[in-house]
């Protein structure tokens, strides 16, 4: 093993430059980027907790539009025992009234546009 040194200087270069982007985003600070969303409500509590909210809203609000419309089913009890009407404009909205730099701003970030909005009324913002 008289060219074990080189070989070790090989395995870090070849280390180095596969966790080349790991480095780049640690050193750009980009990796920790995320949108700057603006949560405007004086409520405490989400719907439901905020770590599911963050990754699963989305299968949350479709099970509230199947319940609602194949089994007419408005009333969803969460996790506090609050009860809520299982509505897109009156309850996520009504809290999260500002849409645009809550819901839009994080979707853009990620490139989502949901279309739910060319039905469901938005409801006038403030902040
Ligand atoms: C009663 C008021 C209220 C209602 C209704 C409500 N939210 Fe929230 N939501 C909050 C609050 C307050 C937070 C922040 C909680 C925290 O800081 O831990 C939050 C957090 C969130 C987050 C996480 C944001 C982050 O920090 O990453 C998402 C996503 C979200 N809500 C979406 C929704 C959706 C979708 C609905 C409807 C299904 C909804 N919310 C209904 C009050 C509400
Ligand atoms: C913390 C960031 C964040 C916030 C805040 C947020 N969303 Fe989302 N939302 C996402 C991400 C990320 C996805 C895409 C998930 C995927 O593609 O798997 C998504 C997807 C969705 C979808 C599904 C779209 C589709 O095409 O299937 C709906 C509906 C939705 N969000 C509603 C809302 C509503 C309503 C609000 C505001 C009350 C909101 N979201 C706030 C991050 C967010
Ligand atoms: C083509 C029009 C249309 C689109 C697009 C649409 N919806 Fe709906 N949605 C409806 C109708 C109609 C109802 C029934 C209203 C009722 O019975 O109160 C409804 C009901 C709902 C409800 C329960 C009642 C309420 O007031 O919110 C939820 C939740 C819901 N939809 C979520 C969504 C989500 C999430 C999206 C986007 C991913 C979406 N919808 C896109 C037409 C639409």
């Amino acid at each position: 093993m008289y060219d074990s040194g080189k070989i070790i200087i090989g395995l870090l270069l070849f280390f180095g430059l596969i966790a080349s982007p790991i480095w780049y985003n640690l050193a750009s600070g980009k990796g920790s980027y995320k949108p700057d969303i603006k949560i405007v409500t004086t409520e405490k509590q989400c719907v439901a907790p905020t770590p599911y909210m963050r990754t699963s809203h989305m299968d949350l609000v479709y099970s509230w539009r199947d319940l609602v419309v194949r089994e007419n089913h408005r009333s969803y009890n969460s996790f506090t025992g609050r009860q809520y009407d299982m509505s897109l404009t009156g309850t996520c909205l009504n809290c999260h009234s500002n849409k645009t730099e809550f819901c839009d701003k994080c979707h853009s970030f990620v490139g989502e546009a949901p279309f739910c909005w060319d039905c469901h009324v938005v409801p006038k913002e403030g902040n």
